[in-house]
Parts: C-alpha cells; sequence; structure tokens
C-alpha cells in the first residue's frame, strides 16, 4: 500500500460518489489562478460532509474557516429551502475569493461569509443565535481548536454533529513532544473529545489526493 494507491482509490470514489461540476471546479481553478495553494477538503471529504449534514438535517450550518469556499459549497448544496451556511473567515482576499465562488455557484442566498477572527465572531453569533446550529466544521488555524470546539458545543443541540479537520497532521500527533503550535493544537483537541461526557467522538483518518490527515467528528448527546 502506498499513496499512489491510495490517491488512485480517492479519484475511483469521486468518480462514482462525488463528480466535481463547472461550480467547484473553477472554485479549484480560481485558486490557481491566484497562486494560492490549496488547503481545501477533497471532492470526497466534501462528500463526507454533505452525508453528515444530512444525517442531522442540518438547516444551520457553521463552518469556521472558509478559504475559497470548496467546503462551502458542498454544505450548502444540500440545505432544504431556507437553510443556512454561516461560514467564518479572518482574510479578507480569501472571503471575496470565496463570495464570487459561491455567487458562481449559484449560493449567494445560503451562505453568509462573516469576516472576522474566529474567537471573536463566535461569541457573537452565540449572542445572536436563535436555534442552534445543526452541524458544525471546525477548519480554520489549528492552535484554538479546542477553544473552538468548546464554543462549538455551547452552539449546538442533542444531535449536532461537528467536524473538525485535520487532526492527524500526516502523523504528527503521534509526537508528543512536537513544539508545532498547530500539532499541539489539535492533540488538545483530540484529547478533550477523549474524556468529554455527552459527545460520541472518533477520528477518521484521511488517505488519497490530499495530504495524510484526519476528521474528527462528534456528535453532541445532550445539552452542556
Ligand atoms: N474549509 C475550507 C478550507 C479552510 S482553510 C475548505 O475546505 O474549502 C483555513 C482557513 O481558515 C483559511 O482561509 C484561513 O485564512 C482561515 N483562518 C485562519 N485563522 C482564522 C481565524 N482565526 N479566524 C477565521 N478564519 C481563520
Ligand atoms: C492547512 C489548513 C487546512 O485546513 C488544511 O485542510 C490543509 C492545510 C494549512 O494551514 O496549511
Ligand atoms: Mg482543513
Amino acid at each position: 500500500m502506498n499513496q499512489t494507491v491510495f490517491e488512485k482509490a480517492d479519484r475511483y470514489i469521486a468518480d462514482l460518489l462525488a463528480p466535481e461540476d463547472e461550480a467547484l471546479k473553477a472554485t479549484t481553478q480560481s485558486l490557481r489562478d491566484a497562486g494560492i495553494g490549496d488547503m481545501s477538503v477533497s471532492a470526497n471529504q466534501g462528500k463526507l460532509l454533505q452525508v453528515l449534514a444530512m444525517a442531522c438535517n442540518a438547516r444551520h450550518i457553521l463552518e469556521i474557516g472558509t478559504f475559497a469556499g470548496y467546503s462551502t459549497i458542498w454544505l450548502a448544496r444540500i440545505l432544504p429551502q431556507g437553510g443556512k451556511v454561516v461560514t467564518l473567515e479572518f482574510d479578507e482576499t480569501y472571503a471575496a475569493l470565496a463570495q464570487n465562488n459561491i455567487n458562481n455557484a449559484g449560493l449567494a442566498d445560503k451562505v453568509e461569509i462573516r469576516i472576522g477572527k474566529a474567537l471573536e465572531l463566535l461569541p457573537l453569533l452565540k449572542e445572536e443565535m436563535v436555534v442552534p446550529y445543526d452541524m458544525i466544521f471546525i477548519d480554520a488555524d489549528k492552535p484554538p481548536y479546542a477553544e473552538y470546539f468548546e464554543l462549538a458545543v455551547k452552539m449546538s443541540r442533542p444531535g449536532t454533529i461537528i467536524v473538525a479537520d485535520n487532526v492527524i497532521r500526516n502523523g504528527k500527533v503521534l509526537d508528543e513532544n512536537s513544539d508545532d503550535e498547530r500539532v499541539r493544537g489539535v492533540q488538545r483537541l483530540n484529547r478533550l473529545l477523549s474524556g468529554y461526557s455527552g459527545i460520541t467522538a472518533t477520528i477518521l483518518q484521511t488517505v488519497g489526493v490530499k495530504e495524510y490527515d484526519g476528521m474528527a467528528i462528534a456528535v453532541v448527546n445532550y445539552p452542556l
């Protein structure tokens, strides 16, 4: 087994179950055109987000870390009439790129991009929250991942699915002495999940066209 077969199998799955349409391809192309390295989830990971969003009947979705809007588009696409993705991004260039890609996908009415630092925006969102979020996707800077998770739980209902991307980091999480603040951030989240009462969680390793990594997937059991 090696990276080549993982990539080929990833493409095989994507061809069958997660083919990209023009709007998704244009989103990836918009990053190439701007000379920005791609940090988006893969097509199959986008489809996984859709499957999870449907499993919790998602109508209100919160995303932390918009980038070019690639994952946002996957999520927004399965929303019912009147559903919304609120997505947080602190880089104005990325936010503008994402808005363009989302408009191009015909999803402008289903997505609201908030520009700012997630740790500042999240308490505001909690204040203005009318109903809890059904699904929350954490995919921004890694050092405050545990704080993002704690805030996410406070904005959840029983049955809310919380997903956090990049929690294995090419296996670097195995290094207990890592001085990489991103590794330390996700290690802190992974340990937090391990002892969290009221949460049922797992970590799914992700291999394929992106770097070897993992997604933490948690379901909230009861209000905390
Ligand atoms: N979810 C996207 C990828 C997100 S990449 C996708 O799969 O398509 C991570 C993004 O988080 C980057 O765009 C980065 O600018 C943003 N980000 C980093 N730190 C942040 C912060 N403190 N608040 C809000 N966004 C942040
Ligand atoms: C980075 C961030 C991500 O969310 C990701 O999926 C890949 C890379 C990064 O910060 O480099
Ligand atoms: Mg990510």
